[in-house]
């Protein structure tokens, strides 16, 4: 107790102590528990760095658009890669060499949803949650590809217990529970702006989940890295929870990623305009990077080329390929480095009175480490273009852009192209919409030629306007 003071009382920190005489045995174990994992003097860095001042942004000079691999092959050697990488894409996931990994644990505050953001009834008919979407395309992808996936699942302290028990409710919604592995990410404490600690209660810090970098040390410390190598794992299919539209493992990317014997790949989408929400994929010193959209300077996101056409068009949408091989290497340390990003926020702490105040006004700093940042760190990396109808349908808001409502939209159009390509004729109303409410099981189809078969077996060839809602499974 006393060391754990003396070190607290060196880094000006010693406040969070001021309750600990009142905690039951349990409760001060905890509190010790969380301070033992801060290294201080790394701390001291960070709010130096982060908090004191407002870190600097470092646009570098040289930076340019990423190149990337067209969505529509550009000629017949491009062409021939691509069917090579789909045969190739099919093969390892016939292999099992394969793993989906979703990460969920935000907070979903956007939304304004209180809890996990994975158990949102999303889908246009059935309201299926996003993990039961995400679920369901699995199962279809095992059958497919004659090799059960496993699913990780990293969520954090905020949700970890209720999407556990969502998914022990639901029956895992027909995965077997064996291949559903849940992992916890780390956590970082939040801080003042005078860059002290703050607590949530008299028994523990106020904590927050480390952002999505924190995916790669989470994979390693919870033993999902080995587990993934005794499974024979090399690829692990990244999306994230907010995304229903993405196919959960795609031949193609992936196949693509490692003919290109790449080390971490990304999806990239045309983005709709200069200020559009996403990852903008950039180019520095040969090393492939993603700015993110707070950070790109309006002049490099309004730059356009001759034609018109913006000059940083790759979004991201944050779907990836990593190796297992790169987060292993990356990880083996036990430590590993990412830049750290800073975000103002809005957060609960008790007060040297013990009341609970929520603040109307951000009133300090979280740290969040981001995955994308790990592309700078890889040896070779590969950007593909994709069909935004296709795989890109973000649920972040309650209405609007990128909104349950937009979701719901997507997912309808989706399944009606899909229909409308293998020749079901769709109603569409005078503005070329889907005249109802059209949704397709994953676990009949997750691609054209589910469709095909699914519509030859079922011998669908119109859908009835007169039906409000038509669902498929
Ligand atoms: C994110 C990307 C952005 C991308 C966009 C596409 C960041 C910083 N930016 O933006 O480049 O274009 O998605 O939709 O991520 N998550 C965790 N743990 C955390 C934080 C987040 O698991 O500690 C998960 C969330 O559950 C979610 C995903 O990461 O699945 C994205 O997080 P979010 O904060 O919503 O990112 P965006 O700002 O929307």
């Amino acid at each position: 107790m006393q060391d754990i003071y003396n070190v607290l009382k060196k880094h000006k920190q010693e406040h969070v102590l001021k309750f600990i005489d009142e905690l039951n045995p349990s409760q001060s174990t905890e509190l010790l528990q969380q301070l033992e994992q801060i290294d201080f003097d790394e701390l001291d860095n960070l709010i130096d760095e982060y908090v004191m001042q407002e870190p600097e942004i470092k646009i570098p000079a040289d930076l340019e658009p990423a190149p990337f691999f067209p969505l529509k092959a550009k000629d017949a050697r491009q062409e021939e890669l691509y069917t090579q990488a789909i045969a190739k894409g099919r093969e390892l996931l016939q292999e099992g060499k394969v793993t989906a990994l979703t990460v969920a644990g935000g907070q979903g505050t956007r939304l304004g949803f209180d809890a996990p953001k994975g158990t949102y009834p999303i889908t246009p008919v059935k309201k299926k949650s996003l993990f039961q979407y995400f679920a369901e395309s699995i199962l279809r992808a095992g059958s497919k590809y004659g090799h059960e996936l496993t699913w990780y699942i990293m969520t954090s302290g905020l949700n970890n217990e209720a999407t556990r028990k969502f998914f022990e409710e639901n029956n895992y919604f027909g995965l077997n529970p064996e291949n559903v592995i849940f992992f916890t990410q780390g956590t970082m404490p939040a801080v003042d702006y005078n860059g002290k600690l703050l607590l949530s209660d008299k028994d523990s810090l106020a904590l927050s989940p480390d952002g999505h970098g924190g995916t790669l040390l989470a994979l390693r410390r919870s033993g999902c890295l080995d587990r993934m190598k005794s499974d024979g794992v090399e690829y692990i299919s990244y999306f994230q929870v907010d995304n229903p539209l993405v196919s959960v493992v795609d031949p193609l990317f992936i196949g693509l990623h490692a003919l290109q014997e790449s080390d971490m790949s990304a999806v990239m989408l045309a983005k709709t305009e200069p200020f559009e929400k996403l990852g903008n994929f950039c180019v520095s010193n040969n090393k492939l990077m993603i700015i993110e959209y707070s950070d790109l300077p309006e002049n490099l996101a309004k730059a356009r080329n001759a034609d018109g056409s913006l000059k940083f068009i790759a979004g991201s949408p944050a779907i990836h390929v990593l190796n297992h091989k790169f987060v292993s290497e990356l990880t083996k340390a036990g430590h590993l480095k990412l830049p750290w990003h800073r975000a103002d926020k809005k957060i609960k702490f008790i007060n040297d009175n013990a009341e609970l105040i929520t603040p109307e006004k951000p009133n300090g700093v979280k740290l969040e480490s981001f995955i994308f940042d790990a592309l700078q760190l890889a040896g070779k990396t590969m950007v593909l273009e994709a069909a935004r109808e296709e795989e890109f349908a973000p649920t972040k808001n309650k209405t609007g852009v990128d909104s349950v409502e937009s979701c719901r939209e997507m997912l309808i159009e989706r399944d009606a192209k899909r229909l409308e390509r293998v020749g079901v004729k769709i109603p569409r109303d005078a503005d070329g919409k889907a005249a109802v409410k059209i949704e397709i099981s994953p676990l009949a189809v997750i691609d054209d030629d589910d469709a095909r078969s699914y519509c030859q077996t079922e011998n669908i060839r119109k859908i009835d306007t007169k039906m409000d809602n038509i669902y498929l499974t």
